[in-house]
């Protein structure tokens, strides 16, 4: 079974006029859970994301390994080694963006079809499958610039969940969509996700859905330092603390 496992990680964003500090003192999640982040905007819920895809390197950390059930990959040091990283991305992760970008020159199809391509997991009828349960069947043969920005945002998690990925991120993967295709879209990630054993962690500012589908809550707390010097640290709420939030 898949496991990922952070300790002490940390991360800083800065430019000439400001700088963001994040710390994740301890942060694990094991096939087949579910995981939500939340936290108010700006407090680096993406940038988390983006350390778990591999996207953005942390600046240190004690412990970031995959455990694929068969060996323990360092993922603190494979941004070094560029086709491990793509291999393992491509094999393992299913990547849900905030902004969803869609190929514009591509269909529906094609564009889910890329995702299966890169990672040697060729399955029409899978795609088909679903589109049809995130309602969006109709618009295989569509290109993004003809689609509502729901749309597109439910095609970008047909292509995301196309390959069948051990590990899903979604950033706000309902931020476009009302609130039953939002359960739609909720239910069709977890579906996927039973498939593969796979885990799930999701960004979201929506307390109740996530709580309805049994995710753990995570939230990223802005604490003041001495001075002005703020840091943002990642930390498990508690089912009291939950109450409030909703
Ligand atoms: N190069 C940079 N230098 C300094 N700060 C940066 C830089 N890039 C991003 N930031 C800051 O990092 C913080 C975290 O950004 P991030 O996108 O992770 O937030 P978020 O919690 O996902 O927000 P949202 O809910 O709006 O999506 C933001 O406050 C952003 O302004
Ligand atoms: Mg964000």
């Amino acid at each position: 079974m898949i496991a990922i496992r952070i300790e002490a990680l940390n991360k800083t964003l800065a430019d000439k006029e400001r700088e963001f500090r994040l710390a994740v003192p301890f942060f694990s999640i094991a096939g087949g859970e579910r995981k939500a982040i939340v936290g108010s905007t700006g407090s680096g819920k993406t940038t988390v994301m983006d350390i778990l895809a591999m996207v953005t390197e942390p600046d240190d950390c004690r412990r970031f390994e995959l455990d694929d059930g068969e060996e323990l990959i360092d993922l603190a040091t494979i941004a070094e080694r560029h086709s491990a990283l793509a291999r393992l991305r491509a094999a393992c992760f299913g990547y849900i963006t905030q902004q969803s970008p869609l190929f514009p020159f591509l269909t529906v199809a094609e564009n889910v079809a890329v995702q299966q391509k890169v990672s040697h997991r060729p399955d029409r009828a899978y795609a088909e499958q679903l589109a049809g349960m995130l309602g969006i069947d109709m618009l295989l043969n569509a290109r993004p610039a003809e689609l509502s920005v729901g749309q597109r945002q439910r095609a970008a998690i047909a292509r995301a969940l196309s390959h069948r990925p051990c590990v899903v991120l979604c950033d706000e993967p309902t931020g476009a969509l009302d609130p039953v295709t939002a359960r739609q879209a909720i239910t069709t990630i977890l579906w996927a996700a039973g498939q593969t054993g796979a885990a799930v962690v999701m960004i979201t500012h929506d307390w109740e859905l996530a709580s309805e589908f049994k995710f753990e809550f995570h939230v990223i707390e802005t604490k003041r330092r001495e001075g002005s010097a703020t840091i943002n640290v990642l930390r498990p709420l508690d089912a009291s603390a939950r109450e409030v939030g909703l």
